[in-house]
């Protein structure tokens, strides 16, 4: 798909950007997971965990560091490299990196895990969440569960810069199949950089749905009125992200599901 090998360039632009960043603050142990993620992950200690768009892999050496027997994901050369790079780095060599979009994951990865993760800015990413749904269902084993804490389609809708400037503003259509073009990448953690990406909004109900029809049945549904960056004028909540004052308990950023196999 030409979007997809798209992207994988976009993506590819700030692999080593990353890398630099996130090797200075994990060992400086200045960057950590979202704490609400840790606490509803319960205890991973000696779990096999598979993260999907693990970027160069902070997260899922920080999800090792806690005790989980990692494998990350990522389509992107570089990102995997680099990965592979910090895990030396921070002398965790059991974390184990796969190249692969996650929509062919399935034809070449056949393993399966007590956990399947991903967080933070990866379902806008991915144009099939009926394929992703199915591909996260293989993965798991049949007494596993998988978990998401994602950015929250309803904060997606608004204008970005009037958002930054304490306005509510609609720009982007709720039910929007349709795909987005963005003029540059990355900007959450180092300096976003011009290119051409594509994007696809995702709603609520087509996540939760896509999951029951692979074959999963929700544990839970949270939401959160914290979101994992700043989008402009927002306080830094200590590690979980950020807060607008403005809205605080009045607009959901952010939402996290549980699920499990279907008996
Ligand atoms: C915002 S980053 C994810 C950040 C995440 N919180 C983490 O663990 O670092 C999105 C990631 O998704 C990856 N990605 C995007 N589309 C993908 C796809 N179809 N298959 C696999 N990885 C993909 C990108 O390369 C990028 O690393």
């Amino acid at each position: 798909m030409k979007e997809i090998e798209q992207n994988k360039k976009a993506w590819n632009l700030i692999s080593e950007d990353h890398y630099h960043h996130f090797k200075k603050v994990l060992e400086e142990k200045s960057y950590e997971l979202n704490p609400i993620i840790l606490e509803e992950l319960g205890n991973i200690k000696g779990k096999s965990l598979i993260h999907l768009q693990c970027n160069t892999g902070a997260d899922t050496l920080s999800l090792a560091r806690e005790g989980a027997l990692v494998t990350g994901v990522d389509f992107v050369k570089g990102n995997v490299y680099y990965a592979k790079l910090l895990a030396n780095d921070l002398g965790i060599p059991s974390a184990s990196f796969i190249e692969s979009d996650i929509l062919t994951l399935s034809e070449i990865h056949h393993q399966t895990y007590d956990i399947v993760f991903t967080s933070e800015g990866v379902l806008g990413w991915i144009p099939d969440l009926d394929v992703w749904a199915r591909t996260i269902r293989a993965l798991l084993k049949d007494t596993g569960f998988f978990y998401i804490n994602e950015i929250h389609p309803f904060y997606l809708i608004w204008d970005e810069e009037a958002f930054s400037n304490n306005e509510i503003k609609f720009k982007y259509p709720y039910f929007g199949r349709y795909k987005n073009i963005d003029t540059t990448i990355g900007g959450y953690a180092v300096p976003s950089k011009q290119t051409k990406a594509y994007d696809w909004m995702y709603s609520v109900s087509d996540v939760i749905n896509a999951l029951i029809k692979a074959g999963l049945q929700i544990s839970y549904f949270h939401e959160f009125d914290t979101l994992c960056f700043d989008a402009g004028n927002m306080e830094q909540v200590g590690k979980i992200g950020y807060r607008h004052p403005q809205w605080k308990d009045k607009l959901p950023m952010q939402f996290s599901i549980k699920a499990t196999v279907a008996r």
